[in-house]
């Protein structure tokens, strides 16, 4: 599904990724940890296609198509899903509401007239349902006075509508506590399918307690300097990110 080839990006002249390989294949859930400043931000920000980044080398590709030149609104399109870390507030805009024109917007894009609204609101009610979001939540406005488990309930509902083939969730620096992490946990498990992927980035092995990965990789400097098991992130945990650190410039 996603290919990724001696991807080399940065900013302005300074080079974060140098030179990323990676593989996801429909069905799999992956792991991206690392220390604070590896890049693991900018790797999910690069695969989404966000314009301040830029790549001097390799390839993006998604079902066997380069991703180079499409907008970050083109590769959402295609199904490339990135958390907000930073979720904006809407006053007056619910969050069923926000949701619907999400969805609209692609179908046009797409080609497609909007989505009839019976078919809408089952939708909404069966996402709705499987992750357990009660009827008040969706009328809030969108992100006001959310707690961050209420941030997190509200991005995963957006993943399970929009449906996307390639989720990728960056959940290093948004202040996880138990309460989100499992709402995270809980709807990538019920989202996940043969048919679709998962990249979950983290810098804490905690997640994984919850969401069982099927391959974890350690960025280090901008690289994949380690991939494994699952048990490669316990072992991570055990040893810290030190351990990587040596073994890298040994
Ligand atoms: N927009 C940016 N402009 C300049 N430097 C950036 C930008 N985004 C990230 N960086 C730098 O790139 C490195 C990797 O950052 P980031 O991808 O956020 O790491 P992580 O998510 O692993 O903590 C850091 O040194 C950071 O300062
Ligand atoms: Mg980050």
């Amino acid at each position: 599904m996603l290919k990724i080839a001696n991807l080399h990006a940065g900013v302005e002249g300074n080079e974060i990724l140098n030179g990323i390989d990676l593989e996801v294949k429909a069905g799999e859930v992956h792991a991206i940890m690392g220390p604070n400043g590896s890049g693991k931000s900018t790797l999910a920000s690069v695969i989404a296609g966000k314009e301040e980044f830029e790549v001097t080398e390799g390839t993006i590709a998604l079902d066997g198509e380069d991703l180079e030149d499409t907008s970050p609104e083109e590769r959402a399109h295609k199904g490339i899903f990135l958390s907000f870390q930073y979720p904006v507030e809407i006053p007056g805009v619910s969050v069923t509401n926000f949701m619907k024109t999400a969805i609209n917007e692609s179908r046009k894009a797409r080609g497609l007239e909007d989505m009839p609204a019976n078919q809408m609101l089952k939708l909404i009610r069966e996402k709705s349902e499987l992750l357990e979001i009660d009827r008040k939540f969706l009328s809030r406005s969108l992100n006001e006075g959310f707690s961050g488990g209420e941030k997190k309930r509200n991005e995963i509902f957006q993943m399970a509508m929009l449906e996307p083939k390639l989720a990728i969730l960056d959940e290093t620096d948004s202040g996880l506590d138990i309460d989100a992490l499992r709402i995270v946990a809980n709807g990538v498990n019920k989202l996940k399918s043969k048919e679709n992927a998962v990249i979950v980035i983290t810098h804490y092995q905690r997640l994984l307690e919850y969401i069982v990965p099927d391959f974890v990789h350690v960025l280090h400097d901008g690289k994949i300097v380690k991939s494994g098991g699952k048990e490669l992130a316990l072992e991570l945990e055990e040893k810290g990110y030190d351990w990587i650190k040596q073994e890298v410039s040994v």
